[in-house]
């Protein structure tokens, strides 16, 4: 057994016996930046902090609350991220994707992450939502690098599908009923905490991407590495550098993000 899968192991097992796991949740839901209000329509069982969780890392950016929320949502067992940690925030690639292997341990086996993201695509505008389809991970750190955790997965682990095409499909079945827009395209996760420059911008939409952002593949690689279905969303907050006249700011990824926590709620309720 590898030292971090002990590690986990006596984590989950210590908020076991804390009581603070109300019950396996099936479903474990990541809240982007901005994206937090979507736990104001939740009846909260359990919450757990992560500063509360000894050797777990601590989000240091204030737009993350950083906690785990147990509730239900349509009487399914339900696991939210209240907010995530990132790569830039300073921590080791394995540190990052703990809170994704926690929620492993506590049973969840079908993922939905979301983030905000700067829109790539000439056809994508301010507050649009993409449904991920693929995502471009050359750009970070591979969070499976060292001893392989075989209690999890494989050591060298497919990702020709890594967002499940029936759980996308219901997103998009979803969104139509409520007639919210849902693009669809390829995300790339940098690490941050720059934004990119305008050549760098460039770079990427020739590359195939639609998206980008400092966050959420690292995660993906993890949770398919350990064979979770997987569906993602971006909140595209703002077109990326360069494709419109203003600079980057996080004021505004925040204050869109927030317009469209309740479209992805509303989304997400009817999915699951
Ligand atoms: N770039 C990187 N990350 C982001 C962006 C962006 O334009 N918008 C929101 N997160």
């Amino acid at each position: 057994m590898t030292k971090e899968y002990s590690n986990l192991k006596k984590m989950y097992e210590g908020l076991k016996a804390k009581k603070l796991i109300p019950y396996k949740p099936k479903w474990g839901i990541i809240l982007g930046s901005g994206l937090g209000d979507f736990v104001e329509n939740l009846k909260i069982d359990s919450l757990i902090k992560f500063a509360d969780i000894k050797g777990f890392p601590k989000t240091t950016n204030k737009a993350h609350k950083g906690r785990y929320i147990f509730t239900k949502i349509n009487a399914e067992n339900v696991v939210v991220m209240n907010g995530r940690i990132h790569f830039y925030e300073g921590y080791d690639a394995i540190d990052v994707v703990k809170t994704i292997r926690l929620m492993k341990l506590m049973g969840v086996e079908n993922l939905i992450v979301t983030n905000a993201a700067g829109g790539l695509n000439k056809k994508f505008k301010p507050n649009d939502l993409m449904l991920i389809r693929d995502h471009i991970s050359i750009f970070i750190k591979n969070p499976l690098i060292g001893e392989n955790i075989s209690e999890f997965g494989a050591r060298f682990p497919d990702m020709t599908e890594v967002y499940d095409k029936k759980l996308s499909d219901k997103i998009k079945k979803a969104s139509a009923k409520y007639k919210i827009s849902m693009k669809e395209g390829v995300y790339v996760q940098l690490t941050g905490p720059s934004y990119e420059s305008p050549f760098e911008v460039k770079l990427l939409a020739k590359m195939g991407a639609d998206a980008v952002g400092m966050s959420t593949v690292m995660e993906t690689i993890v949770a398919r590495h350990m064979g979770m279905k997987i569906a993602g969303i971006s909140c595209i907050t703002n077109l990326a550098a360069g494709l419109s006249k203003g600079l980057q700011s996080d004021e505004e990824v925040l204050m869109n993000a927030k317009k469209n926590s309740n479209k992805i709620y509303k989304i997400l309720k009817e999915v699951i």
